[in-house]
């Protein structure tokens, strides 16, 4: 009886110490990507750097901002914007310039919300978006 019970100690003492390398194991395996980032310096460290690097200096053409941001409205003329390749909606605009219009784009204009729903475009981007609807009239 005594023994049986020294037994059982030993036993469950042994069983919570695995269990409890096993929960290191698994912690150990969690934080191993944290681990193994690299420094910099090192060859992978470089891949990151230069991927952020070529999308922040990387300026999108003008198509492919208008693409992207203007033409869901322009396409078409909705809500009273000018349409692409249609000389006789954009009126007058055109004489004011595309320092003008690309400020109005960066600002808002009545039902153009500002930036022209192209939060993240810089102001040269604008500017060639702009560039590239003149250029379809
Ligand atoms: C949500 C719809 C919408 C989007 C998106 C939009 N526009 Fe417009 N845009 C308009 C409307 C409406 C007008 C006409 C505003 C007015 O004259 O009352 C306008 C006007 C303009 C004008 C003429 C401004 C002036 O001075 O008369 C330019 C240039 C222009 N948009 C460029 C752009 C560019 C570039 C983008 C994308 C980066 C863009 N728009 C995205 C709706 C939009």
């Amino acid at each position: 009886m005594k023994y049986q019970r020294l037994f059982l100690i030993i036993l469950t003492t042994f069983i919570l110490s695995l269990g409890a390398s096993e929960a290191k194991k698994a912690i150990e395996k969690r934080i191993a990507p944290v681990g193994s980032v690299c420094v910099e310096g090192e060859e992978c460290a470089k891949a990151v750097v230069t991927t952020v690097a070529s999308s922040a200096s990387g300026i999108r053409s003008g198509e492919e901002v208008y693409n992207n941001a203007c033409a869901t409205c322009h396409s078409i003329g909705l809500a009273g914007a000018p349409k692409f390749a249609d000389l006789a909606s954009w009126g007058s605009r055109p004489d004011e310039g595309i320092e003008h219009l690309t400020e109005q784009v960066k600002n808002g204009l009545n039902g153009m919300p500002p930036m022209g729903m192209c939060m993240d475009c810089a102001d040269e981007e604008l500017t060639a978006a702009v560039q590239y609807m003149l250029d379809s009239l």
